[in-house]
């Protein structure tokens, strides 16, 4: 016979490279203390449901928790011959209590084992990843608070377009990181159900008490029907989904970071313990934090794809194919904390500079569309007013000018709605704060 703990109808041993092939102890065991707990709230159900007794019950939960100080401690040994951290736990439990270890497993499966540990695991990620987001929405409005009147150009297709402020410009990544915050903890509502008790598919004929596990691990609701529960994935999926949207924000934000800290924009300076340099070039000071941000976006769209592949044939209900989810989700729940901690940081410490911003939108035509509101104002139709200051800037460039230093003079020219007001110009900081072109109410 097998030695394996499912070794019973086999009569040979499992080939070395079959061993190694399908283990995935390397990775699941990050999921020790979430099988350890899950484990021992079954035994406290079995015990309470008299389906074993009381003495073994503490018996096995006082061998698990030895069996999380022997991991925390570095004293336990891992083999691919164990296959996963299931079966680690389950047989080191068998070593140092016997045979009532065996008793462990009644009325459950490594099916409702893993989806209870991966719940348990997404769940706990869920909400450190919303108490980040939230650290960062702080930080983010502290500094647009800061630059409420940090006037700087308004881009649409990179391209100048509008005066805005710097904080009003850090307030949309504010609100894109709220959605984010939303988005998590709505998923949560789909994450925070209980699979155990669903067994390998079709549930159990022992007389067992979902109900008081639930309370035990304290989850808001039990899967209804125990085929879905070990089959579903969705809440993996949907974690994996937000990841990926909040990359999504991440890598947009990387992106300005990385533009602005070039010669060309020069709109900001990364502190030095927030930047790094070149090998070979002395001068270099480089958004490393940004691009790595930006890069890491991809790894993480790249793990929601590998999930929706390998669930999208699998018919019901459990399949090995589901054991490819932990990767994925560990590496997209790990990056995305880990840019959720540095980004902030690099934003915090870096110095903006308020005067290059300024000065870009001086020379530019960003308040181009300022006048033809103007015109709007005095009566003009808007597309007449579009096409006499689009006349006005056509005028300006071959000049080599720009609208506010036309005279009240040249202004007549291209429309008599002009009056004196219009020839001193919207183009300084302080008008563009007192005036409503920038949606001052906002703020
Ligand atoms: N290591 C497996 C996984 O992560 C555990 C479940 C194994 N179940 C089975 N019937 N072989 O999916």
């Amino acid at each position: 016979m097998s030695k394996k703990l499912w070794g019973g109808r086999f009569e040979k041993e499992t080939d070395a490279l079959v061993e190694k092939f399908t283990s995935s102890i390397d990775f699941d065991k990050k999921l020790y203390n979430q099988d350890i707990i899950g484990s021992i709230a079954h035994a406290r159900m079995l015990a309470k449901c008299g389906i074993i007794s009381k003495e073994d019950a503490a018996l096995i939960i006082k061998g698990l928790v030895e069996i999380k100080i022997e991991i925390e401690e570095g004293n336990f040994e891992f083999t691919s011959k164990l296959e996963d951290i299931h079966m680690h736990i389950e047989n080191r439990l068998s070593e140092k209590i016997g045979p009532v270890a065996g008793k462990l497993h009644t009325a459950r499966s490594r099916n409702d084992q893993v989806a209870l540990d991966m719940h348990l695991y997404v769940k706990e990620k869920t909400v450190q990843v919303v108490r980040l987001l939230e650290h960062f929405c702080g930080a983010l409005w502290k500094l647009a608070e800061k630059h409420v009147d940090t006037v700087m150009p308004g881009y649409t297709h990179l391209q100048k377009a509008q005066p805005v402020t710097l904080g009003y410009h850090l307030k949309a990544y504010y609100y894109m990181l709220e959605r984010d915050k939303e988005r998590f903890c709505d998923a949560l509502k789909r994450t925070d159900i209980m699979p155990l008790g669903a067994c390998a598919l079709a549930g159990t004929t022992l007389p067992t008490d979902k109900e008081y596990t639930r309370e035990l691990l304290g989850f808001s609701r039990i899967y209804e029907n125990t085929m879905d529960a070990v089959s579903d994935r969705d809440f993996v999926l949907e974690f994996l989904s937000c990841a990926s949207i909040l990359m999504v924000h991440l890598s947009r934000m990387a992106e300005e970071i990385i533009l602005w800290n070039t010669d060309e924009f020069n709109y900001m300076e990364l502190d030095d313990a927030f930047a790094t340099g070149s090998s070979i070039m002395p001068q270099k000071k480089n958004p490393d934090i940004a691009e790595l941000v930006r890069g890491k976006s991809g790894r993480v769209f790249g793990d929601l794809i590998s999930m929706l592949t390998i669930m999208k044939g699998l018919p019901l209900a459990y399949n090995r194919d589901m054991q490819e989810d932990k990767e994925a989700l560990f590496d997209a729940a790990e990056t995305i904390c880990a840019c959720l901690e540095i980004l902030p940081k690099v934003l915090l410490t870096a110095k903006f500079k308020k005067e290059n911003m300024a000065e870009a939108v001086e020379n530019s035509f960003a308040d181009a569309t300022y006048y033809a509101e103007y015109l709007v104002k005095k009566g003009m139709p808007f597309r007449k007013a579009h096409e006499v200051v689009g006349k006005m800037v056509s005028y300006c460039i071959k000049k080599d000018k720009k609208i506010k230093d036309l005279s009240f003079l040249e202004l007549k020219n291209f429309s008599e709605l002009f009056a004196e007001d219009a020839a001193r110009g919207f183009g300084s900081t302080e008008k563009y704060n007192k005036s409503n072109y920038i949606p001052t109410s906002h703020f």
